[in-house]
């Protein structure tokens, strides 16, 4: 089927759209902060550029020169077996999985924005029961805003990739990266930058264990988007005689980019008001509102353009989570883009509202497992188990199933004198760093 491709400008911002997310502004701070700061944060730095930008141009060059939906395209790349291969493109279902636990997440995000338009807690503690109560007692606020995320996720996808996704993150876009930096040049002026600036940078690596290390590692490839076809399928909508290399190189570094700025950003804040770093998940939705608070009017401001950031980012990244299956269902099923979005919306929406109940109070035992709720299953079984695995696929595709010559013609060119290094890369370096990282995983193996 043609498709409507991206225009050049069009796929960086929607790559970018799409990395950029709940991982950056969300999760990368408490991350750091959880894990003791500098010397985590460089080892997510040596992952994002030795790991991250090897299989970013891998993931590019199947979707570019695939040109169709992930499972055609493991098929027609793959120079044998190509029946066993096609299942290499399954992974575009691990998208929809993802929405299943990010849908509701940025449904809190909508609430927030809610919020700070009223009152926002005026201590920690109200804060935090606030936060508590929403996410383990109010099941009703929480379907409502998850069913606005659904209605305006389906909606964009439904549009297409140039009509829906390209529009969306041109418009949401600018508004994430005006408001991020805004609020870092504020940031720059108060006596707390320069604590936030050492507990980012200077490591202590005493504090670095092997549990912080697979964090890390999971970590750059959730947020650079790594491992489940999205990646995949926006480059296969690129437009003739696009350089793979310098479209990663941008990516990634906005993605890294707006990550430090939202970390500095945020721990300043904390800093100055005497909150601590290593809140845990509620960093954003409890300490920060708190510190919205202490800073007055300008609080209210600097909450609600947060918050609308946070909810940008969460869902240009959300639509790049469902296309993937969606163009599966388009190519391979001939569905109509209305009905393969529908059906895929459906899946996460209803598969989301069980997420939902599973972590709250009155019907969280029916959803759990084990020693987790369905929702942390999920996250678990996707950012952790899935994208490393994967990653493995696609770095084992690239580097010993594919046709070299096909790749070098590709390649060689753009990548120039680091061309042998980035081979080597994905052939030994990525594989090795992501079978460690699984048998860590699954226990096999402790670091
Ligand atoms: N990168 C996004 C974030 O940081 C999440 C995301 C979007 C993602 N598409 C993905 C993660 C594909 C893994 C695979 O929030």
């Amino acid at each position: 089927m043609k498709i409507a491709r991206f225009s050049r400008i069009g796929f960086i911002l929607a790559a970018a759209g799409s990395a950029v997310g709940l991982g950056n502004i969300w999760k990368f701070p408490y991350i750091t902060g959880e894990n003791g700061g500098g010397a985590f944060v460089f080892v997510y730095l040596i992952t994002v550029l030795m790991i991250g930008f090897t299989l970013m141009i891998a993931e590019m060059l199947i979707g570019y020169l695939g040109r169709s939906d992930s499972v055609s395209n493991f098929e027609k790349l793959a120079p044998r077996n190509k029946n066993l291969w096609k299942y290499g493109g399954f992974m575009s279902v691990a998208g929809l999985l993802i929405m299943i636990f990010y849908a509701p997440v940025i449904g809190w995000t909508f609430h927030f924005v809610f919020l700070s338009l009223s009152t926002l807690p005026s201590s920690v503690e109200i804060a935090s029961e606030h936060f508590n109560t929403l996410v383990s007692m109010d099941i009703t606020t929480q379907i409502f805003y998850h069913t606005l995320v659904f209605v305006f996720v389906t909606t964009v996808v439904t549009k297409g990739i140039k009509g829906g996704i390209e529009k969306l993150n041109f418009v949401l876009m600018p508004v994430l990266v005006v408001t991020m930096g805004g609020m870092f040049l504020y940031a720059l002026s108060l006596s707390g930058f320069s604590k936030a600036w050492e507990f980012m940078f200077y490591p202590d690596w005493d504090k670095l264990n092997s549990a912080a290390l697979v964090t890390a590692v999971g970590h750059a490839f959730f947020t650079l988007s790594l491992g489940m076809a999205t990646i995949l399928t926006y480059s296969a909508s690129l437009p003739k005689d696009s350089n793979l290399v310098r479209s990663s190189l941008i990516v990634i570094a906005l993605d890294t980019g707006i990550a430090l700025v939202a970390g500095l950003t945020l721990f300043t804040f904390l800093y100055e008001y005497g909150a601590t770093p290593s809140a845990g998940p509620g960093l954003v939705f409890i300490s920060l509102p708190a510190v919205f608070y202490d800073m007055g009017a300008l609080g209210h401001i600097f909450a609600f353009s947060f918050f609308v950031a946070l909810a940008s980012a969460g869902l240009t990244s959300a639509v790049s989570l469902v296309e993937p299956f969606i163009q599966y269902l388009v190519d391979r099923f001939g569905f109509s883009r209305l009905k393969a979005s529908l059906s895929s919306g459906l899946f996460f929406y209803l598969f989301g509202i069980i997420a939902i109940l599973s972590i709250s109070k009155e019907y969280g035992a029916y959803f759990s497992f084990g020693s987790k709720s369905f929702f942390d299953w999920i996250d678990f079984i996707t950012a952790s188990v899935m994208l490393p695995v994967g990653g493995l696929v696609m770095s084992i595709f690239v580097g010993y199933v594919m046709e070299k010559e096909r790749i070098a013609s590709q390649l060689q060119r753009q990548l120039g004198r680091i061309y042998p290094l980035w081979y080597f890369s994905i052939r030994y370096i990525v594989p090795i760093a992501l079978v460690v990282v699984i048998l860590n995983l699954i226990g096999v193996l402790t670091l």
